[in-house]
């Protein structure tokens, strides 16, 4: 099941009622690194890239993204939202909500969001979501966000062979890598909109209801030193809170080991 070309592609988003502009490369070496040079030389909101295989796929705090090629689905969108920088914080929460909404209609179980912007099924990642914001010339923000969602790749190598699942080893079926994207734009767009009109307790709401981490013990490493707290909720401006004995710690940007 091949990822169709741009016109080709374009067209089916198009007669599913969707206007996004679309790039599909056969390979490249990363989405995100293609699309945000495409937003800083005028590419519009809504773009999404797409590609068959990526040579230096980019995870987050500076991680490889291993995909096999042409089985999984690896693109970015270009997002110019004209909001003040304090609310980008939202967006990948949005995105993480956005992919586990999509991918839960096609699994027969729930896909469940890790802070801030994984999609697990059980306690293995389908889907890693790499957000990246800057300025433009203007100020204005622009921000890129990169999916890797795992869907037809049966085996992962090395200690991906622990964490890591797809949609085919979940369901034991193949998907058409097309009919997921349309349906992550789908719900992109419908919580995208929802953020832009201001409706951030909404989204927190939907990210809530679609997470098993609030009440775990969880861990962060913060200037060498290790906290470790219970998971009391998510900020309204889309950072995580964690419970110590006597305060709550807020997390912006460490990752997060969780002990299920
Ligand atoms: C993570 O879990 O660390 C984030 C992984 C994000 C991977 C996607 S694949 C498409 C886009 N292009 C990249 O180079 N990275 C993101």
């Amino acid at each position: 099941m091949r990822i169709p070309d741009t016109l080709q592609l374009e067209k089916r988003l198009s007669s599913e009622g969707m206007t996004n502009r679309v790039i599909v490369l056969e390979e490249v070496d990363s989405t995100n690194t293609y699309a945000s040079r495409l937003a800083r030389d005028g590419g519009t909101e809504g773009t999404v890239v797409v590609a068959r295989n990526q040579t230096s796929g980019r995870g987050r705090h500076g991680r490889k993204w291993i995909s096999e090629p042409r089985k999984n689905l690896t693109f970015s969108m270009i997002l110019k939202p004209e909001v003040p920088i304090d609310r980008l914080g939202m967006i990948p929460i949005l995105a993480g909500l956005s992919v586990a909404e999509a991918l839960t209609a096609f699994l027969p179980n729930p896909a469940i969001c890790k802070w801030p912007n994984d999609v697990l099924v059980g306690n293995r990642k389908i889907c890693g979501i790499l957000s990246e914001s800057f300025l433009l010339e203007e100020r204005a923000p622009v921000v890129v966000v990169g999916f890797g969602v795992n869907i037809n790749q049966r085996s992962f190598d090395g200690e991906l062979g622990e964490s890591a699942t797809s949609m085919s080893n979940v369901a034991s079926r193949a998907y058409d890598p097309v009919i997921v994207l349309i349906s992550i734009l789908r719900s992109l767009s419908k919580w995208y909109d929802e953020f832009l009109r201001g409706h951030d307790l909404e989204i927190v709401n939907g990210w809530r209801s679609r997470t098993r981490m609030i009440g775990l013990p969880a861990a962060i490493m913060r200037n060498g030193e290790m906290i470790k707290g219970t998971v009391l909720d998510i900020d309204i401006d889309g950072g995580l809170l964690l419970q110590r004995s006597g305060n709550i710690v807020k997390v912006i940007g460490e990752e997060v080991s969780l002990e299920h």
